[in-house]
């Protein structure tokens, strides 16, 4: 049984009201279910907020309970309603669950951001910071670029951490479990971000759950890290991963190990991701729209898109979604009227795994993501993917070619 200080047993009593209860009661179970000896402060938290009607639940529940949170969460995208009005009709009872996920979370102490990488500008974790993060293109990014340590949280569990202030003390918390599993080597063209999007949801195929640890990457971008996390995270469950000579915990390949040599290497080739990106595209040819943004673009980003539609007419609708902060930055360079004179649109706040959607359902868009296509496909979508310059090229012809 997890050892609990005298704070956390007056929570877990019900001491300070039964949603911080629910919180801490949860944890114990995690904590025990994993060995953990103990809990452990937390100084940053992020909720996958979804605003999906379990987690709306889940979060109402806390809230009737009394629970604040100790340590305020960043939020994930929900999706903006006002801005999606412009383009089509919001179901009412959509806009409804919207406003009251907005208001739960809001009660129970959130920041509400609504940004899917707030690792690069609301909420960003120094070396070694215990952290409890959910969202699958940021637990990768915190722990490997950053070297700081969260798991792989749920919404749920994230949030239970957000009120309670702690964790338990179990796998990517503790040194040993940092430990590379398996050397990755890369032999391909990695010049460009778009080939990290292929090598994250190609690797854990051959790597499965192990941490990989990487040789052959060069200086990659800051675009180029948030897509390799994001794909580890969907082609496979990795939260975790090693660069040698980049991240901190990697200055050598014997660091990255701590030491050991009883690991396997695996080599990527060139034709790996030349077949796994065939295998996630559609067939090149005629689309309906452009979809960008999962996980949120950068302003760099930003800036590729308007530069290349600036004084020009897209062929098909653009959308190009956003932090809040970088919403505002584009609207201050110019970037958000070019954009929107070509005929695109920037959102803030909003994810494409939403039902406000629906009126591209059926159809066939070209997006720079995997993640878009892997997460719409349910949503019966269709997109060829491509690097972000060939997917706007794109959308001013009405037309993927390569
Ligand atoms: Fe972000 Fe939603 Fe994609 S949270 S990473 S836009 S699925």
């Amino acid at each position: 049984m997890i050892e609990l200080k005298d704070d956390e047993q007056a929570m877990l009593d019900g001491h300070y009201g039964t949603g911080a209860q629910i919180a801490m009661k949860i944890q114990v179970a995690i904590g025990d279910a994993y060995d953990a000896p103990h809990m452990v402060p937390v100084t940053r938290t992020h909720v996958a907020l979804s605003n999906q009607e379990a987690d709306l639940w889940f979060a109402e529940k806390l809230v009737a309970g009394g629970a604040h949170c100790r340590v305020r969460p960043t939020v994930n995208p929900s999706f903006n309603w006002r801005q999606l009005k412009k383009v089509t009709t919001i179901r009412p009872e959509d806009e409804a669950i919207v406003k009251r996920t907005h208001r739960a979370y809001t009660d129970i102490g959130a920041i509400m951001t609504y940004d899917c990488t707030p690792y690069l500008e609301r909420n960003v974790p120094r070396y070694r910071e215990v952290i409890s993060f959910s969202e699958s293109s940021a637990t990768p990014f915190v722990n490997s670029v950053y070297g700081a340590r969260s798991n792989r949280e749920s919404a749920q569990s994230a949030l239970c951490a957000a009120i309670t202030g702690v964790t338990p003390l179990y796998g990517y918390l503790l040194e040993e479990n940092r430990r590379g599993q398996v050397l990755v080597d890369v032999q391909a063209d990695m010049s460009d971000d778009f080939a990290y999007q292929m090598l994250g949801y190609f690797t854990p195929r051959l790597t499965g759950f192990r941490i990989p640890v990487f040789e052959g990457l060069h200086q990659p971008s800051k675009e180029a890290l948030m897509n390799l996390g994001a794909e580890l995270n969907t082609g496979g469950n990795v939260a975790m991963y090693h660069i040698v000579g980049f991240t901190p915990e990697a200055a050598t390949r014997e660091e990255a190990f701590q030491g050991h040599d009883d690991y396997e290497t695996v080599t990527v080739t060139q034709a790996d991701l030349d077949a796994m990106r065939k295998e996630l595209t559609a067939p090149d040819g005629a689309i309906d729209f452009a979809l960008f943004g999962c996980p949120h673009l950068t302003i760099d980003q930003i800036t590729t898109i308007a530069e290349m539609v600036r004084g020009r007419d897209l062929a098909v609708p653009l959308f190009a979604m956003t932090s809040a902060l970088t919403f505002d930055l584009a609207r201050e360079m110019g970037y958000l009227d070019q954009i929107e004179a070509a005929g695109g649109h920037i959102f803030s706040n909003t994810c494409m795994d939403q039902p406000c959607w629906e009126f591209l359902y059926g159809k066939r868009g070209v997006t720079e993501s995997p993640k878009c296509a892997y997460y719409t496909k349910r949503r019966n979508m269709e997109f060829v993917i491509t690097e972000l310059e060939n997917a706007v090229a794109s959308a001013l012809t009405g037309e993927v070619v390569r």
